[in-house]
């Protein structure tokens, strides 16, 4: 395997004195869509936050591109090339959507970006590339609303872009389905996908539908630990997953997978009972 954009090696995270991470090594391949899963309370989103720089790792090491990042901070790291998905709360609402991401492709805060000595052609590149993400975010013909008026799937889309728009070697996506109706949920489907084509996307994710369809790589992990990992037909198919997952360990539909065949397999819809997606069949990838 070629070198991993990401990657840690035996990392490790404490509160006080309770162990949320444990030996984790990943690694992450360029340009894959890569899935977090695991049940509540397994250490995902501590994961992310290790490898975002909101918290100290214990134990281990972190490398971005090959680089150690261990202990660089948070901003940095950004400058670097990691790009968490913005919250809803820190989109502009005020601003339209086309705005929000040129601001984001700028990287600048609003109140920089609107500076009236800025000259125009300076934001020509940042137009450009606002205009594409609008039709890769399918938010096209909602261009010119204003970002607090989007519906909930369409604001979580618009934060995707909005991390997408600074070009990050790798984005970080935490639960980006939450909450979603099954409509919002197929194009936040579509869209990890497209983008998984030319960039890194590293996903928490319950929705089994989407982590069977649109992963390369699944990991697996519980009790602060990795599991298993592998690809989504073998993590599926791994005893171990199907034990923990008949034991209520992941909610949404497993049948989703590409070549399901143990309907039996569902379990009870304990977080997401909006997690159905609309087809079960096959990925168009
Ligand atoms: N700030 C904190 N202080 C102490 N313990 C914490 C803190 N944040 C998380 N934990 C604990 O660490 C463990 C891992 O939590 P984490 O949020 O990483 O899980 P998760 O896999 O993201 O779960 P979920 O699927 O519910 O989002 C849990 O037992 C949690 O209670
Ligand atoms: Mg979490």
């Amino acid at each position: 395997m070629s070198a991993p954009i990401l990657a840690t090696e035996n990392l490790g995270v404490r509160y006080g004195s309770f162990v949320a991470l444990q030996d984790v090594t990943l690694r992450i391949r360029e340009n894959s869509v890569h899935s977090i899963i695991g049940p509540n309370g397994a250490g995902k989103t501590t994961l992310f936050h290790a490898l975002t720089g909101r918290i100290a790792p214990s134990a281990g090491r972190i490398s971005l591109g090959g680089q150690d990042i261990t202990r660089t901070a948070d901003h940095e790291r950004v400058r670097l090339g990691l790009a968490r998905s913005f919250q809803v709360t820190s989109l502009f609402p005020t601003l339209s959507v086309r705005e929000n991401l040129r601001l984001a492709a700028q990287g600048k805060t609003p109140w920089q970006a609107l500076a009236p000595w800025r000259r125009a052609e300076a934001n020509r590149p940042a137009l450009a590339m606002a205009e594409a993400m609008l039709e890769r975010l399918d938010l096209a013909r909602v261009a010119l609303r204003a970002a607090g008026e989007l519906s909930h799937g369409q604001q979580r889309r618009l934060e995707v872009g909005m991390a997408m728009a600074a070009a990050p070697k790798v984005i970080l996506l935490d639960e980006p389905t939450s909450g979603m109706g099954i409509d919002d949920i197929a194009a936040m489907r579509a869209l990890i996908r497209d983008l998984g084509r030319d960039h890194t996307v590293l996903f928490i994710e319950h929705n089994m539908g989407i982590v069977m369809n649109i992963s390369d790589t699944v990991t697996v992990m519980r009790a602060g630990r990795v599991l298993v990992e592998g690809p989504p037909a073998q993590v599926r198919d791994d005893p171990e997953v199907r034990r923990a997952y008949l034991g209520n360990m992941i909610t949404g539909d497993l049948t989703q997978a590409p070549t399901a065949k143990a309907p039996e397999a569902k379990a009870p819809e304990a977080k997401a009972p909006e997690a159905k997606a609309p087809e079960a069949k096959a990925p168009e990838a």
